[in-house]
């Protein structure tokens, strides 16, 4: 049996995840952690850190700045000064700090969508209006439509905000598109704000990741990378994040605007982080490759209705020709809890998390199949909602 094999009950330890549906006979592939436990080397540094007994606030650890800026030099070939680094309790903090940071009077952010939820409520948080500019499907990847991003800017956008790899299609961005979508900033006079949580979960063996703001200087003086390593290591419950801001002016602007309201990071958290960015164990290459063998389950019974997963654990699976008012609510009504793409701006999508043992996805994936079998066709395929980011819907055959 494979360490990823192993089935580790999450009932009673109040995991959001699977207590969205305590009391029902539905399995969470819902959100974003997966089911396998973190490495034994990072639960020692864990333990290490409880056994001194005394859990008091925290200063960021020199070794976790260490260990991050050589992490990033190792893996991505990008030297990043110490004094650019800001570390927060969350990636999605940061979000709303950048927006919070450049927010102007009648100022616009500019999100490609479907994106991670939480993007959508960053505008409005800060006071902004938010411009959706939808991806394009191109046969079996999504992408940026820089001509779309060009006609629904307007004069008063300030910011863009990106994730790459990219949550919910998969797409890891390849220099050339981070080139095109940097030089659109670069003429528009944009800031902008990249989430890269997930750019330790490359499944596609041809995939690179490249930090946006390691493209040139210029782009990195108007840009916040965010980065931490709870996704790739799964202990997203222990926040801890980093913000990437070599513009001064830009990071104490970042800086004013959490005073007071984020917390500190906890003990924890840094123990954590500090021994995932040191890790040379291989511990991450054999999750990679479980994940790809569960990616390829995923193909296998899913089919067209899914583009292929370059990076992160999650699969963006189009069901518009199924005539489902919530589908959701429908996978669920078959036992498999998955995100309504209506939330990611992506009506009519499903977002299934793989990240768990074999065995239970393989139980999921023949629910999900009896939960496309059971749903009824639309005769026609309404015209699209240009909020949704798409083409074409898919042709369908029978799904396996
Ligand atoms: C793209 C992306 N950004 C941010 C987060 C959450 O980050 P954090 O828990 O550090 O706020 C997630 C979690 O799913 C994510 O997928």
């Amino acid at each position: 049996m494979l360490e990823f094999d192993q089935l580790i009950d999450r009932r009673g330890t109040f995991s959001a995840k699977w207590d969205k549906y305590q009391g029902r006979e539905v399995l969470p592939f819902w959100v974003a952690d997966m089911d396998f436990a973190a490495p034994q080397f990072l639960l020692d540094a864990l333990a290490a850190r409880v056994n001194h007994g005394v859990l008091g606030y925290t200063r960021t650890p020199e070794p976790l700045v260490g260990a991050f800026c050589e992490w990033m030099r190792r893996n991505h070939d990008w030297r990043v000064a110490e004094e650019w680094l800001v570390w927060i309790p969350g990636v999605v903090p940061g979000l709303n700090l950048t927006a919070l940071a450049v927010a102007e009077a009648n100022g616009s952010i500019l999100i490609p969508t479907p994106i991670y939820y939480p993007f959508l409520s960053v505008p409005a948080n800060a006071g902004q209006h938010l411009i959706k500019a939808p991806m394009q499907r191109d046969g079996r990847r999504w992408v940026m439509d820089v001509d779309a991003l060009q006609a629904t800017a307007d004069r008063q956008t300030r910011l863009l905000m990106i994730a790459n790899p990219q949550n919910p299609t998969g797409r890891v961005f390849s220099k050339v598109e981070l080139e095109a979508l940097a030089n659109f900033a670069e003429r528009r006079n944009l800031w902008i704000c990249s989430d890269e949580i997930h750019c330790g979960i490359l499944l596609d063996r041809q995939a690179r990741h490249t930090p946006i703001a390691s493209l040139d200087p210029g782009i990195a003086e108007r840009t916040v990378s965010l980065y931490a390593t709870t996704k790739a290591y799964n202990v997203p419950g222990l926040s801890c994040a980093v913000a990437i801001i070599p513009n001064a002016d830009l990071r104490r602007r970042f800086q004013q605007a959490s005073r007071g309201l984020t917390p500190f990071i906890g003990p924890l958290a840094y123990a954590a982080s500090t021994a995932a960015f040191n890790d040379q164990s291989g511990w991450l290459d054999r999750l990679l490759d479980y994940l790809r063998g569960n990616h390829q389950a995923m193909l296998a019974a899913i089919g067209e209705r899914m583009t292929p997963v370059e990076g992160t654990y999650l699969a963006w699976i189009d069901v518009r020709d199924l005539d489902l008012q919530n589908p959701a609510a429908h996978f669920e009504a078959h036992g498999v809890g998955l995100s309504d793409g209506a939330a990611f701006a992506g009506r009519g999508f499903l977002r299934f998390n793989f990240g768990c043992p074999k065995a239970l996805l393989k139980e999921g994936l023949a629910r999900f199949a009896k939960g496309v079998e059971a749903a009824p066709r639309l005769a026609h395929i309404a015209p699209e909602d240009p909020g949704q980011g798409s083409s074409k819907p898919p042709q369908v055959a029978a799904v396996p």
